[in-house]
C-alpha cells in the first residue's frame, strides 16, 4: 500500500479575503501534494477555515450578522479561490464543524487525564487581532506587532506549557527535520531557553467558542482549538484506523507563515506530548509577501487579489511566480516588473519556444510521427547525464522546500535541451537523407525530453503539463503520472504522433502603472463637512506675555494679541518649556471662538494649537512673514 503523506495549510481566519499571502500557503502545499503524487504517495491535503474566537464574533457584531450566519458567508471567499487556484485539497475544514468540536474535546479531555490543566486566573493583555496573550515585554508604544491590545482580567483555565521545555528542547534537537528551515528553528529554541509560561486555554467574555465540558461559561481558547484542526482531518476521535494510516503511521507536515510559528512549534507540540499523540514530522515555516516593496495592508490599498492576478496572468504564471520568486523561509516581494519578466523569458522564451520549435520540426520532417533510428552522438550523453543529476537535485531541493531551487534545477534541464537543438542543427540534418536516422534521434530526444520536463513541472503548473502531454500526443491524465513511469530515458512511446503546436504562454507587456502616490480607497474617520470646518476660527497670534501658574505646574498662562485685541489663553506645556520666557515674541496659532473656560482659576479665551510627537508636545510656531490675525483655514 502506498505510503501516507499528511499536508496542511494554517487554516485562514474567514474575516478578510484571501490574499496574495494566504494564495502561496495554499499554493505551496498543492505543489508538494502533487508532488507527492507524483512520487507515490498516498497524499491527504487539508485546508480550512477558523472560525471560532472573539475576532470572528467582533467582525459579525459589526456587519450585522449572527457568527455562524457571518463564517458561513466568508468562508465561500476561500472555496471559490481555491478552485480557481486548482488547489488538490482533499478536504476543507471549517472549526464549527461537528467532527472538529468532538475533536477538540477528546483532546481536551486527554490533556486534562493527564493533570496539564488547573484553574486560575488571567490579567493581562490580550490582541484580538491576533487572538494572542500578549506578555508586557512584547509591547511596543502599547501596541502588539502594531495591532491593539486589550486588558483582560477573567478566571480561566490554563494548560501546564511550562512543564513540557525540556521535552520540547530535547525533541527538537533529535529531530533536525523538524523546523524547516534552520534559521527558524534557531529562534524556537533561543525563544523556548527563555523559558515558557503556561497558558490560558478558556474564555469568560464571550461565547463565540467550544463549551469547555470542565466548567459552565468557558469556551475554550481559539487557538487551542484550531490547532487541533489538524488531528480533526486525520479522523481523530472519529476513525481509528484512519488515524492511525495518515497520523500515526504517516507523514505528517505543516506549512505556516512564520508568523504562527510558536503556536505551531511550540504550543502544539506541547499539547500532542500531553495528549500522548506522535508529533508531526515538519513543521515549514516561510516568510512574508510584501507587495512592490510595501508592507501588504488594507490601509495601503495595496492587498493582492488573486483572482485578478489569475485574470491578468494566467494561472499557471502566477504559481509559478510565486514557487519561483520566494526562497522559502525568506521573505519575498511581488512585483509586476518581476512578474513579466520571469513570463516573457523563463514561461514564454525558454519552455514555451522548446515545446514549439520541437512539434512544429517533428511536423516538418516527419509529419509529426514520432519515429526512432537510432544513431547517437556525445551530446546525447549529455543531455542524459544532465536528466540523471536533475532528478536528484529535485527530490532533495523539494523534501527541503526549497522550490525555487527545485526550479531552477527544472530550468537548467530546459536551457540545455534549447542548448541541444542548437547544438545538433536538425535543419541541416534535415537536409541530407543520409542523415534521416541520426535526425530521428535528435527529434526523439527533444520529444523525450518534453515528456520528462512535462511531468516535473506538473505539481507547479497542472493545467500546463496537461497541455504539453496533448501537443505532445500522450493520452496521460498529468494528475494520474507517476514519475517512476517516466524516470528512464525511453519513456515516450516510438510510434507516436504529435498534435498541432498552440503557444502555451503568450508574451506580456509590462505596462508601467504611474505609481501610485496615495491611497484612493482610504475611508475617512468621522468625516466633517467644509461648513464644520469653517465653523473654527483659527488665526496667527503674537504671545506677549507667557508666565507659570501658581500651584498648577502643568499649565502655562500667555497674554496674546490677535491684532484686534488682548487675550489671555492657558495652556498644557509647561513641562515642554521650563524656560517660558522663550516664547515671548513667537507667532502662534490659537483657536479664538472656543468657548472660554476657567482653568485653575484662569480664564482661558482660546486655544493655542500643538504637536504632540514622542510624548513631547510643542507649540505650531510660524517662522514666515505672516501678519497678526490672519485666518487659518
Ligand atoms: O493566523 N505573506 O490565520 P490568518 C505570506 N487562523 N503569508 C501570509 C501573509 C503574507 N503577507 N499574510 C498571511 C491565522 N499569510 C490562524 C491560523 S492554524 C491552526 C490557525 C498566511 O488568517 C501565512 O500562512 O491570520 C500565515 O501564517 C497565515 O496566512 C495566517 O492566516
Ligand atoms: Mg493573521
Amino acid at each position: 500500500m502506498p505510503k501516507s503523506f499528511y499536508i496542511t495549510t494554517p487554516i485562514y481566519y474567514p474575516n478578510a479575503a484571501p490574499h496574495v499571502g494566504t494564495a502561496y500557503s495554499t499554493i505551496v502545499c498543492d505543489v508538494v501534494a502533487r508532488y507527492k503524487r507524483l512520487t507515490g504517495y498516498d497524499v491527504k491535503f487539508l485546508t480550512g477555515v477558523d472560525e471560532h474566537g472573539q475576532k470572528i464574533q467582533e467582525a459579525a457584531d459589526k456587519n450585522g450578522y449572527t457568527p455562524q450566519q457571518w463564517v458561513d458567508k466568508m468562508s465561500l471567499n476561500f472555496t471559490t479561490l481555491w478552485e480557481k487556484l486548482n488547489i488538490s485539497n482533499t478536504d476543507f475544514m471549517r472549526t464549527t464543524q461537528e467532527r472538529h468540536i468532538n475533536s477538540v474535546r477528546e483532546i481536551v479531555k486527554r490533556v486534562n487525564d493527564n493533570g496539564d490543566i488547573y484553574k486560575g486566573e488571567y490579567w493581562g493583555k490580550y490582541c484580538v487581532s491576533e487572538e494572542t496573550f500578549v506578555p508586557e515585554n512584547q509591547l511596543v508604544d502599547g501596541k502588539y506587532m502594531g495591532k491593539e491590545v486589550i486588558d483582560v482580567k477573567e478566571v480561566s483555565y490554563f494548560f501546564k506549557l511550562s512543564k513540557y521545555e525540556d521535552a520540547l528542547l530535547k525533541y527538537i534537537e533529535e529531530h533536525p527535520e523538524f523546523i524547516k528551515p534552520e534559521g527558524k528553528k534557531n529562534e524556537v529554541v533561543a525563544f523556548i531557553k527563555q523559558g515558557l509560561q503556561d497558558l490560558s486555554i478558556s474564555r469568560t467574555t464571550f461565547d463565540w467558542g467550544i463549551p469547555l465540558e470542565l466548567e459552565e461559561g468557558h469556551v475554550i481558547y481559539v487557538w487551542f482549538d484550531a490547532l487541533t484542526n489538524y488531528l480533526t482531518g486525520a479522523g481523530f476521535a472519529k476513525d481509528p484506523e484512519e488515524f492511525a494510516n495518515v497520523w500515526t503511521n504517516g507523514t505528517v507536515n505543516h506549512v505556516i507563515g512564520k508568523d504562527i510559528l510558536r503556536f505551531h512549534a511550540i504550543i502544539w507540540p506541547a499539547m500532542l506530548m500531553s495528549a500522548g499523540i506522535k508529533l508531526p514530522e515538519t513543521i515549514a515555516a516561510h516568510g512574508w509577501w510584501t507587495v512592490e516593496g510595501e508592507k501588504m495592508s488594507k490601509s495601503l490599498g495595496n492587498v493582492v487579489n488573486p483572482a485578478e492576478e489569475v485574470e491578468k496572468y494566467g494561472l499557471d504564471p502566477f504559481r509559478y511566480y510565486l514557487m519561483r520568486e520566494a526562497t522559502y523561509g525568506q521573505d519575498a516581494d511581488y512585483s509586476k516588473r518581476a512578474m513579466v519578466q520571469r513570463i516573457n523569458s523563463d514561461l514564454a522564451n525558454d519552455l514555451g519556444n522548446l515545446l514549439n520549435r520541437t512539434i512544429g520540426m517533428q511536423k516538418k520532417y516527419f509529419d509529426s510521427k514520432v519515429v526512432l533510428n537510432e544513431v547517437t552522438d556525445t551530446f546525447d550523453a549529455e543531455i542524459k547525464a544532465l536528466w540523471e543529476e536533475v532528478l536528484v537535485n529535485i527530490e532533495k531541493r523539494m523534501n527541503e522546500y526549497q522550490f525555487s531551487e527545485a526550479l531552477k534545477e527544472i530550468w537548467k534541464f530546459i536551457s540545455r535541451m534549447n542548448k541541444y537543438i542548437d547544438e545538433c542543427e536538425p535543419w541541416k540534418l534535415a537536409k541530407d537523407e543520409d542523415s534521416k536516422d541520426r535526425l530521428s534521434t535528435v527529434m526523439y530526444n527533444l520529444v523525450e525530453g518534453l515528456y520528462k520536463i512535462a511531468a516535473l513541472i506538473s505539481p507547479f503548473m497542472p493545467d500546463t503539463a496537461q497541455k504539453m502531454l496533448n501537443q505532445l500526443g500522450l493520452e496521460v491524465d498529468a494528475e494520474k503520472m507517476k514519475l517512476e513511469d517516466v524516470k528512464a530515458w525511453g519513456a515516450y512511446p516510438v510510434g507516436g504522433k504529435l498534435n498541432a503546436a498552440e503557444p502555451i504562454f503568450p508574451r506580456v507587456e509590462f505596462e508601467e502603472e504611474p505609481k501610485k502616490e496615495y491611497n484612493e480607497n482610504l475611508t475617512i474617520e468621522n468625516p466633517i463637512t467644509i461648513d464644520d470646518f469653517s465653523k473654527v476660527e483659527i488665526k496667527v497670534v503674537e504671545i506677549i506675555k507667557a508666565s507659570k501658574i501658581e500651584g498648577a505646574d502643568k499649565l502655562l498662562k500667555f497674554i496674546v494679541n490677535t491684532g484686534k485685541e488682548k487675550r489671555q489663553i492657558v495652556s498644557g506645556i509647561a513641562k515642554w518649556y521650563p524656560n517660558e520666557q522663550e516664547l515671548v515674541g513667537k507667532k502662534v496659532m490659537a483657536v479664538l471662538n472656543l468657548e472660554p473656560v476657567t482653568l485653575r482659576g484662569e480664564l482661558s479665551q482660546g486655544m493655542l494649537l500643538t504637536t504632540t510627537e514622542k510624548k513631547k508636545t510643542k507649540l505650531v510656531i510660524i517662522d514666515n512673514e505672516v501678519k497678526l490675525g490672519t485666518t487659518i483655514r
